[in-house]
């Protein structure tokens, strides 16, 4: 029998690892570590981070704070709990969390906020450029905190670019107006940008453009920025203690975590300019699926790396679609009810991108025009 040790032995170091046969569009988050990474993963000095004492997570840390203008940076296990510790940090037992029915932490993350913290999510409709109305949101702020029987809100979470609305960035102008509107009631705004380098792209701003509204931040390495693990929470010192000590409560202390920092400080560093690339390959599938009859974009042409489409075909429901092009080599996924997502990202070049085309066009029953 052979040991790993041996399976190890035979792997160029020299390469990534291979993504496979097939064309992988289900998510970003398929990516993997690139040979840099691996390898700044392997010679990052170490120490025990819960102690404080591990100098590539420190780096990390203050590197992530630095790109988006905050005073400090606290490293995560996922994205999940850099949201989690944000709200927990931000909001006390019994106050209420503002958060968009669409959002990531509202949808995906458990209940984490109401779990943990005691606290009440109060989920406001998402619009289909993926805001919240602002008069909502003045609407859910002003309630009278003298009232015994309220629940006050405490912190806004908004998302961006919104995942479900499409991958839509908020604009600059709607991220200026809400944090002053809520700001004047106490509410401090976090900013799930889990995919926040894609934003800042898609709008041609620095991320610190776009952080710069919100009082915490998560991003995600471990999406388009191919790290294999780990977010970062950014912020003022004082939240981002409370945040840390959330961290720790939630086991999310990791030790000699600097080889997974080491990745993120590559991700930081190289792999944010690459992302309009994945932006110029969703636009370039999208152009190609909407040629094919009974394709719809929705909501229309990406403005990021999500592709968003609806099929109408009689030989197929949404699900045996998505099988059928799987049988074929193209994963995708089902995302809202009878939509298709495809994510474009550092394992998708154009030829990947041209043959989930034409392998779209060829189940629908026509020749797909790729450009
Ligand atoms: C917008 C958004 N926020 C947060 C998360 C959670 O990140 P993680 O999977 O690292 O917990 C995701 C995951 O895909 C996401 O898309």
């Amino acid at each position: 029998m052979t040991t790993f040790a041996d399976d190890l032995a035979t792997l160029r170091p020299e390469t990534a690892p291979a993504q496979g046969t097939h064309v992988e569009l289900r998510s970003d988050t398929f990516t993997l570590p690139t040979p840099t990474m691996l390898e700044a993963a392997a010679r990052a000095p170490l120490g025990d981070d819960v102690y404080g004492e591990d100098p590539t997570v420190d780096r990390l840390e203050q590197l992530a704070a630095e790109l988006l203008g905050k005073q400090a940076g606290c490293l995560m296990p996922s994205g999940t709990m850099a949201n989690l510790t944000a709200l927990l940090a931000h909001c006390p037992r019994g106050g209420k969390a503002i958060v968009g029915h669409e959002s990531d932490v509202y949808v995906y993350e458990a209940g984490g906020a109401s779990l943990c913290g005691g606290i009440v999510y109060d989920p406001l409709p998402n619009l289909p450029d993926g805001t919240i109305d602002p008069a909502a949101i003045a609407e859910a702020c002003a309630v009278d905190r003298s009232d015994p029987q309220i629940a006050p809100p405490a912190v806004l979470s908004l998302e961006t670019p919104q995942n479900r609305c499409g991958g839509l960035p908020l604009q600059l102008d709607y991220l200026s107006e809400v944090s002053r509107l809520i700001r004047s009631h106490g509410v401090a705004l976090h900013l799930d940008g889990a995919r926040l380098f894609n934003a800042a792209v898609a709008l041609g701003v620095s991320a610190a453009e776009v952080a710069k509204h919100a009082d915490t931040v998560q991003i995600c390495l471990s999406k388009g920025l191919c790290a294999p693990i780990g977010s970062v929470l950014v912020g003022d010192r004082v939240t981002i203690a409370a945040a840390r000590r959330m961290r720790k409560m939630l086991g999310g202390g990791m030790r000699q975590a600097g080889m997974i920092a080491a990745c993120g400080i590559v991700a930081l560093t190289d792999m944010t300019e690459r992302l309009a690339d994945d932006h110029a390959r969703a636009a370039r599938l999208a152009r190609g699926l909407s040629r094919i009859p009974g394709v719809r974009l929705d909501p229309g042409p990406p403005l990021t790396n999500m592709v968003f489409f609806k099929v109408r075909d009689d030989r197929y429901t949404t699900r045996t679609l998505i099988e059928a092009a799987r049988r074929r080599g193209i994963r995708v996924e089902e995302l809202g009810t009878d939509r298709i997502r495809a994510v474009t990202h550092a394992g998708v070049d154009d030829d990947a991108v041209d043959r989930a085309v034409s392998v779209f066009g060829d189940l629908l029953g026509h020749d797909a025009l790729v450009r």
